[in-house]
């Protein structure tokens, strides 16, 4: 099958924007973003163009990870709000064309759900096989010697019927047993009830770990999984028009197709975080960053582009809640942050898949540096820190881990105003908000035409106008340069031409015969259009345009 011939979504040329409800608005004053907050900037979204939020978790939850350990999915935690406010936020994102998609959080619940609860209470609780629970080991130690993603053993012994349960996240995180059918029938129930709400779909936290066999040590892409997702499909959103996108950090090319293949029904997109982990050291992983290597990055960004052309749907994304700032990982957070931001924005949003921008990505927000590990509300980074301090790295070290990679950069309160919290919230935020939010904040960038709301603004409108954009072929340009990402996107007799110089020097391009002597209308441009590509091209610091050259070919 062909680009061309793809069955059209309503989900392929929608324009994705995540909220992170803690550090969005918050309404009442409590230092917490909550719904209320959401509603009231509902219109500033819709000028901003997109049409869809992905909520990051709002259910009820005693937030050891922010609301990643939900102790009942069927209502809204109270300092976010009411169901009857959540009702509302659907309704009143509706009339403006906008879906909300919500996190789907069931490879583990909380610890405080009535599950668990009822679960922990014996051995032969009819609750028990919700969870996975083993006998220790003869000599009293957990049953394997898994470590959990947020340090320590994965494996916490509980006192009362004298066995450990099994955790991947944190101890309050206790992962739920998919291979139990009412555990997936419980799960269908509770996203039926979400569908029947009126949500336009799921965004699925860490789904590619839901098919464990842990006595065999198989956490992600187990021999399961597929088949569990087809019976999910089949039992809750296959027969409705909604997006659903799975976070997978295992996912290679061969098993996304799996994944997004409509002929197999199972979801419509997967997050790959391949072009993410090869800035991560093999061994210490995020807390000991490797450097950027463009040429890297393009090769990964090209193998995906290319493999999931005609079969599958790619997601796009340079940053969300879990990762540092895009401006700051891959741009340039001083001297050139307006323009980094809005070549970074180019470079992702001319690729073929769905864009996702993550909160105040839109205005060029930057990564935050406390001074002390006090500052840092993270379970992530906390944990870690006190473990790896333990075991001798250096403070220095772990915090320039954490000033990289850590995850508190993306959650500082959003930067609304220059007043007080950045007009965020009247009290105190959770978590400090960026000291830089005199600078850049949103009041700011909507009185200036040129700021990188307005080039956010452009990009989405032109992708709800221009099928090349959506549908278009990919063919890499320049694969081997090492400052400036390059590519053509062709469907039918229509042709873009896209240039990003990711660094901040000038750049000289000599230009091959290919497309040397191309021109036509500039779409979008961070300096002044160019609409004609010479034998050579002097690119400023960052510089990045788009070419429409199909008149000319
Ligand atoms: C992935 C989420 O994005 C992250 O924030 C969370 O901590 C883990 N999954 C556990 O739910």
């Amino acid at each position: 099958m062909t680009t061309q011939q793809i069955e059209r979504k309503w989900w392929h040329n929608a324009v994705v924007y995540q909220i992170y409800p803690r550090s969005f608005m918050d309404a009442n004053n409590d230092g917490i973003g909550d719904l209320k907050g959401i509603i009231s900037k509902l219109d500033y979204l819709h000028q901003l163009g997109i049409n869809v939020i992905w909520l990051s978790p709002v259910f009820k939850s005693p937030m050891d990870d922010n609301g990643y350990d939900i102790s009942d999915y069927q209502d809204i935690a109270a300092e976010f709000g009411t169901l009857e406010e959540m009702d509302e936020l659907i309704a009143a994102a509706k009339q403006r064309n906008i879906h909300i998609i919500m996190d789907l959080v069931v490879n583990h619940s909380s610890d405080e759900h009535p599950w668990f609860i009822e679960a922990r209470k014996s051995t032969d609780n009819p609750y028990r096989d919700y969870y996975v629970w083993r006998k220790p080991l003869a000599d009293g130690s957990a049953p394997s010697d898994f470590h959990s993603y947020f340090g320590g053993s994965g494996w916490e012994f509980d006192e009362l019927t004298g066995e450990y349960y099994f955790h991947q996240f944190s101890k309050k995180q206790p992962d739920l047993n998919w291979e139990n059918p009412k555990v997936q029938q419980e799960v269908h129930d509770m996203m039926n009830w979400w569908l029947d709400r009126g949500i336009g779909g799921f965004r699925m936290d860490v789904i590619d770990l839901i098919g464990k066999v842990v006595d065999q040590k198989i956490m992600a892409n187990g021999p399961h999984l597929h088949t569990l997702l087809q019976e999910m499909n089949k039992a809750t959103f296959g027969r409705r028009d909604v997006l659903t996108v799975g976070e997978t950090w295992s996912v290679t090319p061969e098993i996304a197709k799996l994944y997004s293949d409509p002929a197999r029904n199972e979801l419509s997109m997967v997050f790959q975080f391949e072009h993410i982990t090869i800035t991560f050291d093999p061994v210490e992983g995020k807390w000991k960053p490797r450097p950027f290597s463009l040429v890297e990055f393009k090769n990964v960004i090209s193998k995906w582009q290319t493999e999931l052309s005609d079969q599958g749907w790619n997601s796009l994304f340079w940053n969300n809640h879990d990762l540092p700032r895009a401006v700051s990982k891959y741009g340039d957070p001083g001297k050139y942050r307006i323009q980094s931001a809005k070549m970074l924005a180019t470079a992702l949003h001319f690729l073929k898949g769905t864009p996702y921008i993550y909160q105040g990505e839109e205005i060029g927000m930057t990564n935050v540096r406390f001074e002390s590990i006090e500052d840092y509300q993270d379970i992530e980074s906390i944990n870690l820190y006190h473990e790896r301090i333990a075991a001798g790295v250096s403070h220095q070290e772990m915090m320039q881990g954490i000033y990289e990679n850590g995850r508190d950069n993306a959650r500082t309160p959003m930067q609304w105003n220059g007043s007080a919290n950045g007009g965020f919230s009247q009290s105190s935020p959770w978590l400090k908000v960026n000291p830089n939010y005199g600078e850049i904040n949103v009041e700011l960038a909507l009185e200036d035409k040129d700021s990188i709301f307005y080039h956010y603004q452009q990009l989405i409108a032109l992708r709800k106008q221009r099928e090349v954009m959506v549908y278009g072929d990919y063919q890499p340009l320049f694969e081997q340069h090492p400052q400036v990402f390059a590519y053509q996107r062709t469907l039918g007799d229509e042709q873009l031409v896209v240039i990003c110089n990711f660094s901040g020097q000038v750049v000289e391009l000599s230009l091959t015969d290919e497309i040397c002597g191309l021109y036509g209308e500039c779409l979008i441009s961070n300096y002044r259009p160019v609409s004609e590509l010479g034998r050579t091209l002097n690119l400023q610091p960052y510089e990045s345009f788009v070419i429409d050259v199909s008149s000319s070919l």
